[in-house]
């Protein structure tokens, strides 16, 4: 993945638990004092082993690290860093889940290596959708659910967000339901 990705793990952890505890991070990572760069592609097994040694180190589960950071990434990194492209999704939260499946494409025009994920999306009421997610990479599920929750937060709803079926049970896919009043 983008080493926009690691970076922003970088700054959650370091903004929640200061910069010793990255350092440690990285070190059980194997990869003492490594600088991500954004516009470069890692690869994903870095990703994941951040996730990892960052759940033994802070002593959460992988789940939540990945639900925080999924929540981080939309309401610190998109919104500092990506503020127009964000904005350009949608003016509520309906609209933005509405144009979800052609977001990346945008997003690929700045990360031509991109490999993002794929989602269909079903209108069951006003406030209630089906998000239908697809993705070429294991075990995400909570960092979709934590973007989602920090959606609803960006657009100032509170929203509840289950997963409905996932490829842990057998599918091809994650399937989200979120609503809000
Ligand atoms: C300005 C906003 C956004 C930017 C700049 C962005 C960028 C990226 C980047 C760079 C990756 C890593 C993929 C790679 O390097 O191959 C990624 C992955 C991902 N993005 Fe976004 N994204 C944005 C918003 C969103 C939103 C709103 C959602 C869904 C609610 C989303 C869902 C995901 C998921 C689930 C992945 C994991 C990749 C996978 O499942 O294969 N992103 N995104």
């Amino acid at each position: 993945m983008y080493g926009i990705i690691n970076a922003s793990i970088e700054e959650l952890v370091i903004n929640q638990f200061g910069k010793p505890v990255w350092e440690e991070i990285l070190l059980k990572s194997g990869l003492p004092k490594k600088i991500f760069l954004s516009n470069e592609a890692y690869d994903d097994a870095i990703t994941y082993q951040l996730a990892t040694s960052t759940a033994e180190v802070v002593g959460i589960t992988i789940g939540d690290v990945l639900l925080e950071f999924g929540k981080w990434w939309i309401l610190h990194t998109c919104q500092h860093r990506y503020g127009s492209m964000l904005k350009t999704g949608g003016t509520d939260l309906a609209e933005f889940l509405i144009g979800l499946p052609s977001f990346h494409n945008r997003v690929q025009l700045m990360y031509p290596k991109l490999s993002p994920p794929e989602f269909k999306v079903d209108k069951l009421a006003d406030k209630q959708f089906r998000v239908h997610y697809f993705s070429k990479r294991p075990a995400l599920q909570e960092f979709m659910r934590g973007l989602l929750l920090g959606l609803a937060t960006y657009f100032k709803v509170d929203a509840t967000v289950d997963l409905i079926q996932s490829r842990e049970q057998g599918f091809d896919n994650e399937i989200f339901e979120i609503s809000w009043n």
